[in-house]
């Protein structure tokens, strides 16, 4: 079974788009992940095939019709579930309970996506993504579906899409066998709860500039400790809220060195 992503918005063609080339394209092709589009628009059931309309109590912008987007929503829900039917014996990932694929709705008010987050979903079969548009989706559906309200970051989009795109590259690229060693994630930023160290490459000298020359020493232990080093600092001047984090956990563990 690959862990398959189901995505319903009014825009199916944006799919997949970007995440059908580099990284991910490359493990959709090998069939580490699947994605399907769902046509909110095909859901709609009056000849005008209408979405949305204007808002109970007034006010801007239209919402999008609770009955159109559960049916559609329950169709994402049924082919992820056709797409484990399809898979061999023995080959779901998660052990004697197969968990859900939990069903998100993309909107700035959710709860912002972090590592954590993904890894968690990387953990499971999959997603089901809901996109919004204009001013949002009716309030039922969300409670009646139980949707988890999900964002990308304090910021609004013009839609969900974009947002579902960011959301599906972070995961797939954690899937297992999409990253090769060169591209192992395990020390770079979020993975221990620090932003990661800086790279250097040839030349030695650029433009004046030395490459830090404990990098040029030769001495792994040494390396590792200036990375360490620089991986706090740069955590400490640009992130302090992640910083606090770090500290306070830091306590069970291994002490920062600053
Ligand atoms: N839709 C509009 N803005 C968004 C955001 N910041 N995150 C997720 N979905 C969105």
């Amino acid at each position: 079974m690959s862990w398959h992503a189901s995505v319903v918005t009014l825009f199916p063609e944006m799919f997949p788009g970007p995440l059908g080339q580099s990284l991910a394209g490359r493990a959709l092709r090998d069939g580490r992940w699947s994605i399907d589009a769902f046509d909110l628009r095909s859901f709609a059931t009056d000849k005008h095939r209408t979405v949305d309309d204007t808002p109970f109590g007034g006010g801007a912008g239209m919402v999008m019709r609770p009955d159109v987007v559960d049916a559609a929503l329950a169709a994402a829900i049924a082919a992820g579930q056709a797409s484990d039917r399809g898979a061999p014996p023995g080959a779901e990932r998660e052990s004697a309970a197969p968990r859900l694929r939990p069903a998100l709705y993309l909107s700035p008010r959710g709860r912002v996506l972090d590592q954590a987050m993904v890894r968690d979903l990387v953990a499971g079969p999959g997603v089901v993504l809901l996109c919004g548009r204009y001013e949002g989706v009716d309030q039922r559906v969300i409670e009646a579906r139980g949707l988890t309200e999900v964002s990308i970051g304090d910021y609004v989009l013009s839609g969900g899409e974009p947002a579902a795109m960011v959301l599906l590259d972070a995961c797939v690229r954690l899937l297992p066998g999409v990253m090769g060693a060169a591209e192992s994630g395990e020390e770079e930023s979020f993975s221990n709860g620090l932003l990661e160290y800086p790279h250097y490459t040839r030349p030695a000298e650029w433009q004046g500039r030395a490459v830090p020359p404990v990098l040029l020493s030769g001495h792994h232990a040494e390396v590792a400790r200036w990375r360490q080093a620089e991986a706090e600092r740069i955590t400490r001047e640009r992130r302090p809220d992640l910083w606090a984090r770090h500290i306070e956990t830091a306590g069970q563990g291994r002490v920062p060195s600053a």
